[in-house]
């Protein structure tokens, strides 16, 4: 009884010490003082990240809606990043890939959508540049992690 006592308290004491190492490793994300750390900006950014993963899988495969649908997701993501951070920024970097992916999307061309998505990458890369975090790289993603989607063309 005594020894399951212990050990009940030996993994509490685990866990909150992962916690506080989960914590501080967040915290050493975020510099502080470093003007273009916009609280919120690095949370809409991993989504970003997620969906031009998605993005690029489901332009590949020929699956136009779901491109659609994530690139309609990627522009409400570029849209609060334009209210954090004002100004034109946003429009000036990936304004144009945006509308070029749209566009390729609604023609259902994959070789436009492969530049565009190209553009798409540069313009991500271009604001990491002037925003102060040019060792955040952006490129084409080589493998798909969502190995639960299927991202194959559906019979509509
Ligand atoms: C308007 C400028 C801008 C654009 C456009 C932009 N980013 Fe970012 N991105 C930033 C800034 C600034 C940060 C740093 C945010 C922070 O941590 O405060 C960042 C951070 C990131 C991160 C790091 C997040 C993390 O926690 O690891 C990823 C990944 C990322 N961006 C992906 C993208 C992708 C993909 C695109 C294009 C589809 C993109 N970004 C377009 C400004 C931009």
């Amino acid at each position: 009884m005594k020894r399951r006592f212990f050990g009940a308290i030996f993994a509490t004491l685990a866990a909150a010490m992962l916690l506080g190492v989960a914590a501080s490793a967040q915290n050493a994300a975020v510099p502080a003082g470093n003007g273009a750390d916009i609280p919120g900006l690095g949370e809409i950014m991993t989504l970003q990240q997620l969906r031009h993963i998605k993005l690029w899988f489901a332009g590949r495969a020929g699956n136009w809606p779901l491109a659609d649908y994530e690139v309609g997701e990627l522009n409400e993501g570029f849209e609060d990043v334009n209210k954090l951070l004002g100004g034109d920024t946003v429009e000036k970097m990936v304004g144009a890939p945006i509308k070029a992916l749209q566009k390729a999307i609604d023609d259902k061309n994959r070789a436009a959508f492969m530049t565009a998505f190209d553009s798409l990458s540069a313009g991500c890369n271009d604001c990491h540049h002037t925003l102060d975090h040019a060792f955040i790289v952006i490129q084409r993603p080589s493998l798909l992690p969502y190995s639960d989607q299927v991202f194959e063309p559906q019979k509509q």
